[in-house]
């Protein structure tokens, strides 16, 4: 059959809803913006173990420590499932790690902005691990199966992370003067960095329209965004926290919330390279590879050893 015809079965199982499975034939655009996106999604995840790790050691108790280490072990058991997800494409774990390590592929904009203070563990937790489910409930959909599959299994856990982070912040607003003020401080901060996590608008968002024609994507960037705003605004009023934006305001008739343009000359240097914290992640990522190398190297010579007993 020639690539024409199989293109046109290819949309067409799409059209119909079907998952592309890895045996599947596929348009290289598909499988590379696949492996794109989904070894960024794992990096995510990973790199993002990092602004949390920095409080393990100074959570305000013994419940709060062990909610955080359930967590952040959680994120890296969602990486690990992404990279094994991106392998069934062709990927290796060797090139999707050198990528990450040498800068040619991103990961989450938002963990390039630094943890100062305890409410940023309620913020991480309720922005960012809120605009995160938003995206990845969406994702569920997607047409690619070992992806659509890992979404369905991370969504369960990433429920859990949304509601202890608001329980810190709830905690916060209901404690002193200065723990509410904390709070506020850290949604000051935080909350226009976890709107851009969605991405950007329009034609900026270069991959879209292929990404949503093959169903990769369920949604645009931007309707996932005001769902995410829509969903937080009365959460954060719940709590009297104040959202920083001027301009916010429902609109009764389009039923969502107008808000501020973002910054985004700030998103793309962020994602440049260029944000308050993407040297430090970069380096700890690497450091800890580089670490780890013994560990790799003990796996490896263990499975060579079983494989010679049984051969
Ligand atoms: N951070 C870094 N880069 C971003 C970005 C962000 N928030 N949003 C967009 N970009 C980059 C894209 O990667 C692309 O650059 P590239 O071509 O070099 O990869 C460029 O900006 C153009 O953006 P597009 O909208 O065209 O890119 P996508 O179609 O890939 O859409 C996305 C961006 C919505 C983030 C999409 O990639 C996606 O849905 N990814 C899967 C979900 C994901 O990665 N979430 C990250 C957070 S995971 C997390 O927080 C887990 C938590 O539990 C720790």
């Amino acid at each position: 059959m020639n690539e024409e015809k199989l293109l046109e079965e290819f949309q067409a199982k799409i059209d119909r809803g079907e998952k592309i499975e890895p045996n599947d034939w596929m348009p290289d655009a598909y499988r590379k913006n696949l492996i794109r996106m989904m070894s960024q999604h794992a990096h995510s995840e990973i790199v993002g173990m990092l602004p949390e790790g920095n409080w393990i050691t100074r959570a305000p108790n013994l419940r709060r420590k062990m909610i955080l280490l359930a967590k952040i072990q959680d994120e890296a058991g969602h990486g690990l499932y992404l990279y094994s997800a991106a392998e069934t494409l062709g990927a290796t774990r060797e090139e999707m790690l050198d990528a990450l390590h040498d800068g040619r592929a991103k990961y989450s904009s938002i963990f390039n902005y630094p943890t100062l203070t305890w409410a940023d563990m309620g913020m991480v937790g309720w922005l960012v691990d809120g605009a995160a489910m938003v995206n990845q409930v969406s994702l569920m959909g997607t047409s690619y199966g070992p992806y659509s599959r890992a979404m369905v299994r991370i969504c369960k856990e990433e429920a859990f992370h949304n509601r202890q982070g608001y329980e810190i912040v709830a905690t916060l607003c209901a404690g002193t003067e200065e723990q509410k003020a904390m709070a506020q401080e850290a949604l000051n901060r935080w909350w226009f960095p976890a709107l851009t996590m969605f991405g950007p608008k329009g034609a900026d968002s270069v991959h879209s329209d292929q990404a949503l024609k093959w169903q990769i994507k369920r949604e645009d960037n931007e309707s996932l965004r005001q769902k995410f705003i829509n969903m937080t605004v009365p959460q954060a009023e719940a709590r009297g926290l104040v959202i920083p934006d001027p301009n916010l305001k429902w609109n009764e008739d389009e039923k969502r919330y107008e808000y501020s343009e973002l910054n985004w000359d700030e998103f793309f240097n962020v994602i440049k390279g260029n944000g308050p914290m993407n040297k430090e992640r970069v380096k700890a990522r690497k450091d800890a590879h580089d670490k780890g190398l013994w560990v790799r190297q003990a796996a490896e010579a263990y499975a060579e050893k079983r494989k010679s007993k049984v051969a």
